[in-house]
């Protein structure tokens, strides 16, 4: 009788153990994550992205910053990719707009690539492909490589009321409270920034600022001022002088007062963060060494597991 009832507990026990497991609250991501069933991977998107980029230079900056707008909402799960059918979609909201085609098919490409080898047809997610390109992108232009942390699924859902994303009239205390719902810190953040320096701004991004802003040196406004005058809508300007190169000349850029976006330009006129801007302006090394860290972070951000995610067949649509 004794020994039935140590049975009986026992068994209790263990269906209350199992039945009150929390499931695991950040989905276990790992390097090696496709070793076995795709072991080329990271091969096969390092010579699609290449392409890629040889067909256009738009191609890197947009995919890294395609991964950014990615995890900033609803978390790395390539809900950004997705296009429904009803038109309601992260995609198309305004404040996707300008992101650019050219990231797009970058990810589209190197899925198609993937998916031509047949053992890793279908079993690699969209959210670790754009994961796998963003690297590509800064690691081909120049920039650090890193490890690539893998293991996300793809969202099922993308809507365009869930589109929460900074603006380029921000001041530090706003960028602050953005990224720190992210998971950074004012250093982490400014480190990541340095994205900037690869790409272009469209002239409303900063048109505003000519004239108005006091931090932006006189030269660049006048320049500027040339570049929206004639072509308010379509006029560009790049973020650094070196737009495709993956380098810290950016930083260099703010203390000169050349910053394009005013969200840029605060992290050198705003004295809290300007220690961080000078420290990379002088330092490559810890510019790569922090912004590794940094995107490493980004990519950890709302990781979708298989309970909640999917492998999408294609990009574009949930299964
Ligand atoms: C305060 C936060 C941020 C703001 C306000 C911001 C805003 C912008 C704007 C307005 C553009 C120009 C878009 C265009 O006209 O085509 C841009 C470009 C870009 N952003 Fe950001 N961004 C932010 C953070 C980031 C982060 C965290 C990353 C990546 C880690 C990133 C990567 C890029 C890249 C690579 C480009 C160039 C894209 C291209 O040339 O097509 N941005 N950003």
């Amino acid at each position: 009788m004794a020994s039935l009832r140590v049975v009986v507990l026992f068994v209790a026990a263990t269906v209350m153990f199992v039945a009150f497991v929390p499931p695991p609250a950040v989905a276990q991501l790992r390097t090696d994550y496709y070793a076995s069933v795709c072991p080329n991977l990271e091969n096969i998107v390092r010579n699609s992205v290449r392409q890629s980029m040889a067909q256009s230079q738009i191609s890197a900056p947009a995919a890294l910053r395609l991964f950014f707008h990615d995890c900033a909402v609803m978390g790395c799960d390539a809900s950004i990719m997705i296009t429904n059918s009803n038109g309601d979609d992260e995609w198309r909201n305004s404040d996707n707009q300008s992101l650019k085609r050219e990231g797009f098919t970058t990810i589209l490409s190197a899925k198609a690539a993937v998916d031509s080898d047949p053992q890793c047809r279908n079993k690699v997610s969209c959210a670790d492909i754009l994961a796998l390109a963003a690297r590509e992108s800064v690691l081909q232009s120049g920039g650090p490589y890193y490890p690539v942390e893998l293991g996300r699924y793809d969202g099922r859902a993308s809507t365009r009321a869930s589109v929460v994303l900074p603006r380029v009239n921000f001041n530090l205390d706003q960028l602050n409270a953005f990224f720190s719902g992210l998971g950074f810190n004012q250093t982490e953040m400014v480190a990541l920034l340095g994205a900037h320096t690869l790409g272009a701004a469209d002239c409303p991004f900063f048109q505003y600022r000519i004239g108005s802003d006091p931090t932006m040196d006189q030269g660049l406004a006048s320049q500027l001022r040339g570049t929206c005058g004639s072509n308010p809508t379509n006029g560009f300007a790049f973020l650094d002088p070196s737009p495709v190169t993956f380098d810290n000349a950016f930083y260099r850029n703010l203390q000169g007062g050349r910053g394009l976006l005013g969200s840029d330009q605060v992290l050198y006129s705003d004295t809290r963060s300007r220690g961080a801007v000078d420290n990379y302006a002088s330092n490559q090394g810890a510019f790569f060494a922090d912004f590794v860290a940094a995107i490493t972070k980004l990519g950890r951000v709302g990781v979708k597991t298989a309970a909640n995610g999917e492998i999408r067949r294609d990009c574009r649509f949930p299964n």
